[in-house]
């Protein structure tokens, strides 16, 4: 249909369009940026080395759902990275100590642990978790080493699942002012000896270090010492390109955290901005203990995400504008999340939302706090199944591509809006099923209504639906289990995920997004000159 015809038709469409419609404008003949293709990112909080169920990494059932999240980036870091040091074994350590030689199942991977361990090692950490989560809560934090085997569990995770894994260095070992490297000397000396393709992070949160540690570090300090890790780094082979992030501050607003920056600045100039490989920031909407259903509903808390994107980069702007910009640590709430709301299907609105404000607003990566662990926000429960957030990580990666499309929606209804709220980018094209020139749309009606969305050349074309919602119905907003098109999603074995199949809408009607649900949406022959 020539391109007049097709928006006369649309103009109709929404004229007699119902009061409930939404019209939605995709520009699709220039992206607006292209970002990482480990957009989605993965964390594990270092406090999963205070509980005794580390080895949960060597689950089969775990690291075929990492598998699924790859390509991405697992950071090992949070508060408590900051006091962990180090051990070194007494005797020289030979690969067969760790029973790597007899037991690999391929390239660098452990064996993994057999079912009725891995169930002891569950019901440990549903023990442990109270426990760990209180003394975050307190911020009470004691030291804790790390092993060589804790390391190569944790690398031989990542390597597994295809993930890239990031450690994050205790920034709090200190020499009078300065940072004392000796214990991550030997660390990176321990790493390279064993050829671990990793990067690194030093520090977690360094403008709350008074608070936690009664250390008070200067941004330009802290520029120093992150200088001090990346000479420490050129001085070895299998660390001379690996990326250096930071300096991993909380969210801005507060003063301390723009006099950090600005005192970091001096780093950027001094060295051309080379010692950092992206800055990093971390987010979370709301405190976990005070956070309501109302919350997590309300437009005006996803949008205040926008406003903090927006402060990030004014400073980002000033003392490094090439520089990516990293949500180097993000979930809903702070505090290990909000107990039942955090791990169900209604967290769902504020990741999917996050996820297309910030590769729209110019985040390179965001990583999400946490894959698994102790909290309420994981994508994986304690039992090592996945949550709805999991489920909608996996088909994210699965549909939307790297290179982001403008799009803005046109309620009907003024009054009502920002409660449908859309995204657009070129869909994945290693997806391999959707040919060059999709686009994937994905979209969160916050309502409680039914909304239609008019997208123009989907009603001419074929669009695939594949819809997310509550599994239990009875359940709700707080159900832990989603349906996909009214399928609910669940791994066919510990090896296998579900094969994810959407579901093809009839062309010439609207699509219809049930109230309080989220969808994702592929226009398979968009032919949007952005995405071929
Ligand atoms: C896993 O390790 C192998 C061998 O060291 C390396 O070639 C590969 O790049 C690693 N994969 C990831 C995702 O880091
Ligand atoms: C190390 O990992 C990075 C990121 O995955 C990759 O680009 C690089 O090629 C890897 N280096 C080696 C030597 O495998
Ligand atoms: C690191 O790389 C640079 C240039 O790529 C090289 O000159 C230097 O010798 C390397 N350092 C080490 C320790 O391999
Ligand atoms: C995106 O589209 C909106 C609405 O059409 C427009 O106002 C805005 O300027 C566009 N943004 C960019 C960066 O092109
Ligand atoms: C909704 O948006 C429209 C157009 O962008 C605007 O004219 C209207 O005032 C807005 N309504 C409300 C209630 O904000
Ligand atoms: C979503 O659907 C609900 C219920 O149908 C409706 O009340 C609400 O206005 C819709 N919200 C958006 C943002 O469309
Ligand atoms: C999809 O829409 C485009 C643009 O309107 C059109 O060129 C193309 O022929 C349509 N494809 C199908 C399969 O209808
Ligand atoms: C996408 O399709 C267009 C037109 O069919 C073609 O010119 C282009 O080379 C294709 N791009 C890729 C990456 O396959």
């Amino acid at each position: 249909m020539p391109f007049l015809e097709l928006l006369t038709a649309c103009l109709l469409g929404w004229a007699a369009a119902s009061p409930r419609s939404v019209r939605v404008q995709p520009e699709f003949t220039r992206s607006l940026r292209t970002v990482s293709p480990r957009f989605l990112s993965v964390a594990l909080d270092a406090s999963l080395l205070r509980t005794d169920s580390l080895d949960l990494l060597r689950s089969q059932k775990l690291i075929t759902l990492a598998k699924g999240l790859s390509p991405g980036y697992l950071r090992f870091g949070g508060t408590g990275a900051d006091f962990i040091l180090f051990e070194p074994s007494d005797q020289l350590s030979l690969p067969q100590e760790h029973g790597w030689e007899s037991s690999r199942i391929e390239g660098t991977c452990l064996n993994t642990i057999p079912d009725d361990l891995e169930k002891y090692l569950t019901l440990l950490l549903a023990l442990q978790a109270p426990v760990i989560l209180k003394e975050q809560f307190q911020q009470d934090f004691k030291n804790i080493t790390i092993s060589e085997r804790s390391v190569d569990i944790l690398y031989s995770f990542a390597n597994c699942s295809g993930l890239h894994l990031i450690f994050g260095l205790n920034a709090l070992l200190r020499k009078k002012q300065a940072w004392d490297s000796s214990n991550a000397q030997k660390l990176l000396q321990y790493c390279a000896m064993r050829k671990y393709n990793m990067s690194w992070e030093l520090g977690n949160e360094p403008n709350s270090f008074r608070k936690k540690a009664h250390i008070k570090i200067h941004g330009s300090q802290l520029g120093q010492d992150f200088e001090h890790l990346y000479n420490l780094l050129h001085t070895f082979k299998s660390f001379n390109h690996s990326g250096l992030y930071g300096p991993d501050i909380g969210q801005p607003g507060k003063r301390a955290i723009i006099t950090l920056l600005k005192g970091l600045s001096s780093l950027f100039l001094k060295t051309g901005g080379n010692v950092l490989s992206a800055i990093t920031w971390h987010h979370y909407y709301l405190n976990g203990r005070t956070a309501s259903l109302k919350d997590f509903l309300n437009p005006q808390v996803l949008d205040s995400l926008i406003l903090k994107i927006n402060q990030i980069f004014e400073i980002a702007s000033k003392i490094a504008p090439e520089k990516k910009v990293w949500l180097g640590e993000t979930s809903s709430a702070f505090g290990g999340g909000a107990p039942d709301l955090s791990d169900k299907y209604v967290a769902g609105f504020m990741w999917l939302d996050k996820l297309g404000l910030s590769a729209k607003l110019g985040i390179d990566v965001v990583i999400r706090q946490a894959l698994f662990g102790a909290g309420f926000y994981q994508l994986v429960d304690r039992t090592l199944d996945p949550l709805p957030d999991y489920w909608l990580s996996l088909i994210y990666k699965r549909l939307v591509g790297t290179r982001v499309l403008n799009v803005s929606a046109v309620h009907k209804d003024t009054a009502d809006n920002g409660t449908l709220r859309v995204y657009m980018h070129c869909t994945n094209p290693n997806s391999y099923i959707y040919r060059n020139g999709s686009v994937t749309m994905f979209a969160l009606n916050l309502s409680d209504q039914d909304k239609h969305i008019l997208l123009c050349c989907s009603l001419f074309n074929k669009t695939i639906q594949y819809l997310l919602q509550p599994g239990d119905s009875r359940k709700g907003l707080y159900s832990q289990s989603v349906q996909l098109n009214g399928k609910l999603l669940k791994m066919v074995d510990r090896k296998t995920l579900p094969i994810i199949t959407g579901k093809v809408l009839q062309p010439g009607k609207p699509i219809v997004l049930p109230a309080l649900s989220y969808a994702f949406y592929v226009v398979q022959d968009a032919k949007a000159p952005a995405c071929q």
